[in-house]
């Protein structure tokens, strides 16, 4: 059984032998730079992860694995040109530094790729679990997508309808890959259950972790625009949560403040931080993310390995639910 750093060290390898040199090099330049710009990689890590539970030859999930990842930094594409990010790993956005039609059509040829490393696993006998595990998830992060735009123009959202939200766009994804890694593994129908109950868990703080980070994390460190999820009337985790401590009139500033998008949000920014920080709503997400975590610990428990297997899982989740960027 390998280390997460070692799996990790495995991945980065095969990306970096697997680059996108095909022409025309406007459409697969940005697939290289925004793959150059790393990221934590955390999901084909835990695809990765997933598998060296039941199986040992790592290689045999790696086109699984990079198939995972490049659906994500596709989401990440779109994701930013929806919610009109500046910045993305510490650098401009795909649609910022090239253009917007750029950031449309390089993540649409990035989820075809995903698909053709998945293929690469065509004659494994459980193929059909594998896609049908990968359609599911990919399904759920768009309507996880739809949900969370929905939510820009809904005044009030109940916190039960946000966690539903971040479960499809995040949750499905970190817990797919999981699910993912373990079929290929030859994990039983119960444990990949259990498995991918785990990530979904770990996948619901990790949102939560980051709705958190969006606006008191360190910008230096998080390599996002820091603020802009207030900038674009997000109802986070810290939104809801305010709205459901504050007395009348913080709830009418707070309503009023997310009536409309303005060109100048610096003022608007320093003044909800201020609200949420008076709330101690960041205090209550932390609470939220420990309760989310020990559920996903819950699950791990019920995998049926070896206790001493599962150590690096359960560190990699601690970390996760302490990250910076
Ligand atoms: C960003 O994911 C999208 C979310 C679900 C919050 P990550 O925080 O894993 O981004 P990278 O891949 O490490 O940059
Ligand atoms: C994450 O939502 C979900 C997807 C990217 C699919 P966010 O919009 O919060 O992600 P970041 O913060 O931009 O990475
Ligand atoms: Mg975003
Ligand atoms: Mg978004
Ligand atoms: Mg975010």
């Amino acid at each position: 059984m390998k280390s997460p750093a070692a799996l990790k060290q495995i991945f980065d390898d095969y990306i970096a032998t697997n680059k996108f040199e095909q022409t025309p090099v406007a459409l697969y330049e940005p697939i290289n730079y925004i793959f150059s710009l790393g990221g934590k990689r955390l999901r084909p890590l835990l695809l990765l992860m997933g598998y060296n539970l039941f199986g040992e030859r790592v290689a045999e999930a790696l086109p699984a694995a990079f198939a995972i990842e490049i659906f994500h930094n596709f989401s990440l594409l779109h994701d930013d040109i929806m919610d009109e990010a500046p910045l993305r790993r510490g650098k401009p956005s795909v649609h910022v530094k090239y253009n917007v039609n750029t950031g449309i059509l390089s993540g649409d040829v990035m989820l075809i790729y995903a698909y053709q490393y998945l293929a690469r696993l065509s004659a494994l006998p459980r193929y059909a679990k594998i896609i049908e595990l990968f359609n599911q998830l990919a399904i759920d992060v768009c309507e996880g997508q739809q949900y969370d735009m929905n939510f820009e123009a809904e005044e009030k959202v109940a916190l039960s309808t946000y966690l539903k939200m971040i479960e499809l766009k995040t949750a499905a994804l970190i817990g797919g890959a999981l699910g993912m890694g373990a079929v290929i593994g030859g994990a039983s129908e119960k444990d990949m259950e259990q498995l991918m109950q785990f990530g979904r868990n770990i996948g619901i703080a990790f949102q939560i972790q980051d709705d958190i980070l969006d606006t008191f994390g360190d910008p230096e460190k998080f390599g996002k625009k820091v603020g802009g999820d207030i900038v674009q009337n997000k109802k986070t985790f810290l939104f809801l949560k305010a709205l459901e401590q504050a007395d009348s009139t913080t709830q009418a500033e707070l309503l009023s403040l997310y009536e409309v998008k303005k060109e100048d949000n610096t003022q608007k920014i320093s003044v909800v931080k201020g609200i949420f920080e008076d709330l101690k709503v960041d205090v209550m997400a932390a609470k939220a993310k420990d309760e989310y975590l020990a559920k996903a610990f819950t699950a791990l428990a019920l995998v049926g390995v070896k206790e001493e297997r599962k150590q690096y899982l359960r560190e990699t989740a601690h970390i996760l639910m302490n990250r910076e960027l």
